[in-house]
C-alpha cells in the first residue's frame, strides 16, 4: 500500500496501535529535547524514574527561556539543569547557544527521526523531514527513560504547494496564509504534510518556518519531505552523514488536501491579537509603527537576518522605531559577525538581543504602552509581549525590515529595494563547544540543586476507599490559571512543587493550600469545562501534593483531565448534572475504588446521607494509572 511520509515515519516506530485516523497509537521517540521552562519538572520526573541513563538516541537540554538574573532562581535552574544533564547522558546546550529549535534543527535534526520536545514548537524540525511533536514534560521524561509516547493518530493533511515565491514573498506568507483560510483551530488532531512542486523551491530554513507556525494552527505536527534541498542544509551544517531521502509513496492518500500556489502569495500580516487574522500588507499600509522585533524559533536563521541586513544597507532606522534583533543561535550570531552584516545592522541603528527567546515571552525589549510592535515572531496574543495594550502585528523578515526603515506597516515591494535572492550558505560555521556532550559514565556526576530545587512529589497507590471532605466548590469553565496561576511571582518556582503549591487557587480561596494540607487531601468539586486553558501541569501536580485524591465535575477540559490521570488525581463527572448542587463545600465524601470500571460508581456523601452516581471515561490504562498513584509510580511498577 502506498504511504503518505507520515505514516512511513509512524510505522518505522510503531510500537502498538493502528495507524489510522482517531485509533489509539504508540511511537518509539528517537530524539527529545526541553527548554529551562519546562525542563525542570521534565528532569525532576526523569528522576524519579530511577533509571541510571536516558535511553533515547539523542536528549538534548537547551536554557533559552528564563534569561532574566535578577535572582537566584533562575541561574539555580540552569546549574541544575547542566549538572542534571551530566549525570543522565543528556546534551546539555549553555545559555548564549540559542533557541532550543533552531539550535536543535542546525546541529542535531535528522530525516526520518522521531523527535519529542516539551515545547510547542517542536514541530520546527518537521523542516528536516521529522516526526517532530511537542508534548508535556511528563511526556518528555517517559520518553527519556524508553517508553513510547501515545496518542490518538491525527488525520494527516496534504498541502500541496505550486509554483515559487515572488520577490519579497517569503515562508512567513505560507504558513500565514494557511492560518488565514483554517484559522489557530484549523489543525487540531492534524498533520500537516507538505508535498508538490512548490516544496523544491524552499531552503530548510524556510520549511521550518513553515512547520514551526503549524503550532499555531493547532496541528500535532508538520513535515516536510526529506529532498535534494535537507541534504544540501545537512552538508553545509557538515552532517551530510545524515541525510536520507525520505518522501511519501506515489499514489499515497491523504485524509484531506490544501492547495497553495506560491505564485499568487503576496506579503501578509497577522493583525492583533491572533495569528489568523491575516491580511495583505498592502490593505492596512501606513499604520505607525513603535517597535520592530526580528527573532523567535520562526524567523531568526541566517538566511533570515541576510535577509534583513540586504533590505537595511545603507538605511536608518526610522526615528520612531525601536529595532531588536535576536539571532537565533550561536552560529547565526558568529556568521553575522564574522561576514560583516553584524556591523551593518549596528550601523543601521538595530539593537543586538541575546540569542533567545527574549521578547517572544516578554522578557525584555517589551514595546511601549499602546505600542505597535511588527515581530517575525508566531504568537501575537493579547499582553504577551510583556505590554497589556500593545498591538503586535506578526509578519516576515521582509515585512518587518520595511516597517523599521519607513517606520509605518510597509509593503516590502514598495521600498524600491532591488530584490536579490538570498540562499543558505554553502558552509555555515561550525562550532560546537556551547555544548557539554555527556561522559559516558555519569555516576559521579553530583547533581547541584539550589534552594529553588525541591525533589518531585510522589503519591502512593490509591487506597480501597477514599475519603474527604469537598474542599472547595467551584462554577463553569474554571482554567489552569485558576488553578495554578503563573506570573513573575510564581514563575520561578516551578521547580519547586512545595513552595508553588502554596498559590493554588490563589485567585479564589487563598486558605485552600492549608485547609487541604491540614484534612490530609478531599475532593474539588466544580462545574462545565473544568480546567480549560493552557495545558499547565503543575495544575494537577500541585493540587496532588496537596493530597486531593479526586476531583468531580459536570465536565472536563481534555488536556487537564490527562494531567489529572498523570498525577495520580481521579477525574469523576456527574451522571446527572444536577446532582452538582447535592455536594456542598465541606461535605464528607466516600467512594469504593475496588472496581472502578464498574460504571456508574456510587459517591456518598456522609454528610447529607445520600447517594450520587458518578462517571468517568478512563481506559483501563488510565484506571491502572491513577489506581498506581500516578503514570511516573505506574511505569516505575512495571518495569521494576
Ligand atoms: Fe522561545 Fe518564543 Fe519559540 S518562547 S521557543 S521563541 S515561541
Amino acid at each position: 500500500m502506498a504511504l503518505n511520509l507520515t505514516q512511513k515515519i509512524f510505522k518505522e516506530h510503531l510500537v502498538s496501535g493502528e495507524i489510522v485516523a482517531g485509533k489509539e497509537v504508540a511511537i518509539r521517540i528517537d530524539q527529545t529535547l526541553t527548554q529551562d521552562a519546562t525542563g525542570t519538572m521534565a528532569y525532576l520526573q526523569f528522576e524519579a524514574l530511577g533509571l541510571d541513563r536516558v535511553k533515547t538516541e539523542l536528549s538534548v537540554s537547551y536554557v533559552d527561556h528564563n534569561m532574566l538574573q535578577t535572582g537566584f532562581e533562575n541561574a539555580d535552574d540552569h546549574r541544575y539543569l547542566q549538572t542534571v544533564a551530566a549525570r543522565y547522558g543528556i546534551v546539555f546546550s549553555r545559555p548564549g547557544n540559542g533557541i532550543c529549535h533552531q539550535v536543535h534543527l542546525e546541529r542535531f535534526g535528522k530525516p526520518g527521526k522521531t523527535l519529542l520536545g516539551s515545547d510547542s514548537h517542536t514541530p520546527t524540525n518537521g523542516g528536516v523531514g521529522m516526526i517532530a511533536i511537542g508534548a508535556g514534560g511528563l511526556d518528555v521524561a517517559l520518553a527519556m527513560g524508553g517508553e513510547a509516547f501515545h496518542l490518538s493518530m491525527p488525520k494527516v493533511v496534504q498541502v500541496k504547494l505550486t509554483g515559487r515565491l515572488q520577490p519579497f514573498v517569503s515562508a512567513k506568507d505560507v504558513i500565514l496564509e494557511l492560518l488565514r483560510r483554517l484559522t489557530v483551530k484549523g489543525g487540531v488532531n492534524r498533520i500537516f504534510e507538505y508535498t508538490g512542486e512548490g516544496v523544491l523551491s524552499l531552503s530548510v530554513p524556510e520549511r521550518s518556518t513553515i512547520t514551526n507556525m503549524g503550532a499555531e494552527l493547532g496541528a500535532t505536527t508538520s513535515i516536510f519531505p526529506s529532498d535534494e534541498r535537507t541534504r544540501e542544509y545537512l552538508k553545509a551544517q557538515g552532517r551530510e552523514k545524515d541525510y536520507r531521502a525520505y518522501a511519501a509513496d506515489p499514489g499515497a492518500s491523504y485524509d484531506e488536501t490544501v492547495e497553495i500556489d506560491l505564485d499568487t502569495l503576496e506579503p501578509l500580516i497577522a493583525q492583533p491579537h491572533s495569528p489568523d487574522n491575516v491580511v495583505k500588507v498592502r490593505d492596512i499600509q501606513g499604520i505607525p509603527v513603535s517597535q520592530v522585533a526580528i527573532g523567535s524559533c520562526t524567523n531568526s536563521s541566517f538566511k533570515d537576518l541576510m535577509t534583513i541586513s540586504h533590505l537595511m544597507k545603507g538605511k536608518m532606522v526610522s526615528p520612531g522605531v525601536s529595532l531588536g534583533f535576536s539571532p537565533g543561535s550561536r552560529q547565526t550570531l558568529e556568521m553575522i559577525s564574522q561576514n560583516g552584516v553584524l556591523g551593518n545592522m549596528i550601523t543601521a541603528g538595530a539593537r543586538l538581543l541575546e540569542s533567545a527567546c527574549g521578547p517572544c515571552i516578554g522578557m525584555g525589549f517589551a514595546p511601549p504602552s499602546g505600542g505597535v510592535s511588527v515581530r517575525t515572531f508566531n504568537r501575537n496574543f493579547e499582553g504577551r509581549s510583556g505590554t497589556k495594550d500593545a498591538k503586535v502585528y506578526l509578519a516576515s523578515p521582509e515585512v518587518a525590515a520595511a516597517c523599521a526603515i519607513t517606520g509605518v506597516i510597509t509593503d516590502p515591494r514598495d521600498l524600491g529595494v532591488k530584490f536579490e535572492q538570498i540562499e543558505i550558505p554553502s558552509e555555515y560555521v561550525l562550532d560546537d563547544r556551547m555544548f557539554i556532550f555527556p561522559q559516558a559514565d555519569g555516576k559521579d556526576v553530583e547533581i547541584m540543586r539550589g534552594p529553588n530545587i525541591k525533589p518531585l512529589p510522589t503519591r502512593d497507590r490509591i487506597a480501597s476507599q477514599i475519603k474527604g471532605k469537598a474542599l472547595l466548590k467551584v462554577g463553569d469553565n474554571i482554567t489552569t490559571d485558576h488553578i495554578m496561576p503563573a506570573g513573575a511571582k510564581v514563575l520561578p518556582l516551578r521547580s519547586n512543587v512545595p513552595a508553588i503549591s502554596q498559590y493554588v487557587f490563589e485567585a479564589i480561596d487563598p486558605t485552600f493550600p492549608k485547609r487541604a494540607k491540614e484534612e490530609g487531601g478531599g475532593f474539588i468539586i466544580g462545574g462545565n469545562n473544568y480546567g480549560q486553558g493552557s495545558s499547565r501541569e503543575h495544575a494537577a501536580l500541585a493540587p496532588m501534593y496537596l493530597g486531593i485524591r479526586g476531583v468531580i465535575t459536570k465536565s472536563f477540559a481534555r488536556i487537564h483531565l490527562a494531567n489529572l490521570i498523570n498525577f495520580g488525581i481521579l477525574p469523576l463527572t456527574f451522571v446527572n448534572e444536577s446532582d452538582y448542587d447535592k455536594i456542598d463545600a465541606g461535605d464528607v465524601l466516600e467512594l469504593e475504588t475496588a472496581n472502578l470500571d464498574k460504571k456508574p460508581l456510587t459517591l456518598k456523601n456522609v454528610t447529607k446521607g445520600i447517594s450520587i452516581p458518578v462517571t468517568h471515561a478512563l481506559s483501563s490504562r488510565d484506571l491502572d494509572i491513577v489506581a498506581a498513584g500516578g503514570t511516573l509510580s505506574y511505569v516505575k511498577s512495571r518495569t521494576a
